[in-house]
């Protein structure tokens, strides 16, 4: 068993695009701008956005960080993404979710300029991914299938099962592995809760590569995978007793993997490194850059 290690994967594509930004910088032109929003209070939202923040300075780019209290109304919100919209200084905006209950994140999303989108949630990217067209692609498939190509995994012809249907993960990486991307091309099958247990470990026993994304500690078990699988582990859950887990019982699970990635230190990195490739990208469409 090897292990993906999202950590060394994002460093390196992260100084990849600092040496960039150095060069952009040099010419003359301003750093790339990233502008958080974060609402309310959700200590794992508090975790990502430390973490989207760091990454920024690491990149070179400047950010901002804007917080709103839990009672902002959805109208107030949906002004401050309308200014931000507006803003020739930003370049990337992400709304952090979870949103409070009385705000429809739908219409959050809706409402980021799609060229500012480097979450990729917009209708229009989600859309110009799957169809196959230049997008912002959402952070965390995204991640995984830069993490896939950086240790060359191959997934052209490969089966490929993704467990759990979420517009922020599953939906994109099924869409993602299947499509006719550079990390595409394979056959994928859909899981979700819907899915019987005989037929998902069907599935799962015959899968080269699992890509698991449910938000449940332990839920893919030895029995499940076949010798030599490639385990893709998206969970981050938080015990009781304060560690840190991902959807995969990793203790018994990774014997039987040819790769897997750790939680943390997989796919959590690889997020937050490729949303740091989308803000490059709509920088240098903002500066006509190749
Ligand atoms: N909450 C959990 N994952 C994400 C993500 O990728 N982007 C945003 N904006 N919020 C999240």
């Amino acid at each position: 068993m090897k292990l993906l290690d999202g950590k060394i994967c994002a460093e390196s594509l992260v100084a990849d695009i600092s040496k960039r930004v150095a060069g952009y910088v040099e010419s003359g032109l301003r750093k790339p701008h990233m502008t958080v929003i974060l609402v309310g209070e959700h200590a794992p939202s508090e975790t990502y956005v430390k973490s989207k923040i760091k990454s920024c300075e690491n990149a070179g780019f400047d950010s901002a960080l804007l917080r709103f209290p839990e009672s902002i109304t959805e109208s107030e919100l949906l002004a401050a993404i309308a200014e931000i919209n507006a803003d020739p200084v930003t370049d990337g905006l992400i709304v952090q979710l979870p949103v409070p209950k009385h705000i429809k994140p739908q219409n959050i999303i809706n409402a980021i300029d799609p060229e500012k989108d480097i979450d990729g949630f917009h209708p229009t990217n989600f859309g110009r991914m799957t169809l196959g067209q230049k997008a912002f692609r959402p952070a965390t498939a995204y991640g995984i299938c830069k993490l896939l190509q950086y240790y060359e995994i191959p997934v052209k012809g490969k089966h490929c099962v993704v467990i759990g249907r979420s517009n922020i993960v599953g939906k994109p990486i099924s869409i993602m592995l299947s499509n006719d991307f550079d990390i595409g091309n394979a056959t994928v099958t859909l899981a979700h809760i819907e899915t019987p247990r005989a037929l998902l470990l069907d599935e799962t026993r015959r899968a080269d590569i699992i890509v698991v994304a449910v938000g449940i500690p332990g839920f893919v078990t030895e029995d499940m995978v076949k010798d030599g699988v490639v385990m893709i582990d998206v969970g981050i859950n938080r015990l009781e007793n304060g560690k840190l887990v991902g959807d995969v019982d990793f203790e018994n699970v990774s014997r039987k993997c040819s790769w897997i990635t750790p939680v943390p230190g997989g796919v959590g990195k690889m997020t937050v490194a490729a949303l740091m490739i989308n803000t490059l990208m709509a920088y240098q469409n903002n500066f006509d850059l190749a």
